[in-house]
């Protein structure tokens, strides 16, 4: 389905205290993604007409991420009903439904999103439909007050409810779709006269029953999708319920991860058929990895792309700009950053090849290094298709290695080697007939002289 005639406003100007941070609160990442650019996405997938995000003041960062969907200004804020009404010029004239979500609510399903849709646009046409919860443990919620035969009447905030209201155990989980031909009348109407002080989102209920408007609950299966986000310990459980999405997702779409639990995953990595995924591996954001990969345990790979067929770590950690070839293999204590290693070459144990084309089927040794940075500039290193890179190389960018060539171990290459042949540059070796035998006799001599004494 398609949004069609549908507009969102994302509430996100609340203060956020309870983070005690410099970044404001929606920015704060679950699995690399700001949380209202979670929420964001889902939007995207249904294809509104139109959305805002009402911020507060000092939110240039927020704005920044959440462009090109345009902001409106609440400050100060004054409560959710307040924060609605801020968003009213981008809705002028707009006469559709409205979607009015959380701007902290990071787990928000696109399925509810619809279903909340629907219902607004049921045989009944409820002029708001509130989504609900029942929370274990209901705390501050707002309680969902309810008439005969089920007909939703109020909703009443926590500190304003009496206590038969707070035994009601089904709760606002916050978001609305309203008929945008009374939103902003209903809004109009709300005052500040509760515990809070504040205009309360939630009053437009009672609002719009006294006004003979009809008023539907919509309820969540699982109360984990509207979980909000007010405190770093709350982030955490969003970071472990996005990473149990997360996994699930790519069992399901045919990888093998060996302990799903120890395996963090990225907002949008892509994994492809067969992929076999070991413990305790960090994928960070952009990452895309073929059909048949095996990424063995304790990997930290970000901005990779991985083709079929290759073999990665243990221990290996591929930063932006890694793009590993079709069969090629990286092994431990290898780290590669903006480097093509193409088809079937092997770099595979304790180097760095960064700013680099390793060419097809070349075989990079233990220890080289790829020194692409002289304090100042970085520069490119060139291996060749076949080339051979002896053990222990620093290649000194910017650098070419031919076709076939061969650098002998432990060499410094600072210039350019020709294909085919072999570079290397170090002391020619020479043998002292006979050395290691006195060495040993004067120095057990002298240890004996000293346990004397
Ligand atoms: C709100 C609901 C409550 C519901 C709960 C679910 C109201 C009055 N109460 O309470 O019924 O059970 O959410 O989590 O709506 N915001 C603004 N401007 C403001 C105030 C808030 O943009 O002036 C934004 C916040 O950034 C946040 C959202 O609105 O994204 C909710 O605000 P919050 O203060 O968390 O509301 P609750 O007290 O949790
Ligand atoms: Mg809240």
């Amino acid at each position: 389905m398609t949004a069609q005639n549908s507009a969102a406003i994302v509430l996100a100007a609340g203060l956020g205290t309870r983070m005690k941070s410099a970044l404001p609160k929606v920015l704060h990442p679950v699995a690399g993604r700001a949380m209202v650019l979670h929420l964001l996405d889902r939007l995207g997938e249904l294809k509104f007409d139109r959305k805002v995000v009402v911020i507060g003041r000092d939110t240039k960062a927020v704005t920044d991420a959440v462009s090109p969907i345009p902001t409106a200004i609440q400050d100060p804020p004054l409560g959710t009903a307040h924060a609605v009404l801020a968003a009213r010029d981008q809705m002028s004239e707009f006469d559709g439904d409205v979607l009015i979500l959380f701007g902290d609510t990071p787990l928000l399903t696109r399925q509810t999103m619809e279903i909340m849709l629907d219902a607004r646009r049921g045989a009944e046409n409820p002029a708001v439909v509130v989504l609900g919860f029942r929370p274990n443990d209901p705390a501050q919620y707002g309680r969902l007050v309810t008439g005969s035969g089920g007909a939703l009447e109020a909703i009443v905030e926590f500190k304003d409810a009496s206590p038969e209201q707070r035994d009601i155990p089904v709760c606002n989980a916050g978001i609305m779709a309203v008929d945008g031909k009374h939103l902003f009348e209903l809004l109009d109407a709300v005052d500040d006269d509760n515990a809070k002080g504040e205009f309360y989102l939630t009053d437009i209920v009672a609002i719009a029953r006294a006004r003979g408007l009809s008023c539907a609950v919509t309820e969540v299966a699982d109360e984990r999708e509207v979980m909000g986000v007010n405190a770093r310990a709350e982030l955490a459980i969003a970071e472990s319920i996005m990473q149990e999405r997360l996994r699930d997702a790519a069992m399901a779409a045919g990888a093998t991860l060996i302990d799903p639990a120890t395996i963090y995953f990225s907002f949008d990595t892509v994994l492809g058929r067969d992929v076999t995924v070991g413990p305790s591996v960090v994928f960070g954001p952009g990452v895309s990895v073929g059909d048949n990969v095996a990424i063995r345990a304790f990997c930290h790979i970000e901005g990779a792309e991985i083709s079929n067929g290759a073999i990665i770590g243990p221990f290996a950690r591929l930063r932006p700009g890694a793009r590993i070839g079709i069969d090629a293999h990286i092994g431990n204590f290898v780290e590669i950053k903006e480097a093509l290693i193409e088809t079937g070459a092997k770099i595979n144990h304790l180097s760095y090849v960064g700013d680099a084309r390793v060419g097809p089927d070349a075989n990079v040794g233990a220890g080289t290094i790829t020194c692409n940075y002289d304090g100042f500039f970085k520069t490119h290193t060139d291996i060749g298709a076949g080339a051979f890179i002896g053990s222990n190389t620093a290649l000194v960018a910017p650098v070419r290695v031919g076709d076939g060539a061969i650098t002998g171990a432990g060499s410094v290459i600072t210039t350019d080697v020709p294909a085919d042949a072999l570079a290397v540059e170090r002391n020619d070796q020479r043998h002292l007939d006979g050395w290691a035998t006195k060495f040993r006799a004067r120095k057990g001599a002298e240890k004996n002289k000293k346990k004397k004494g």
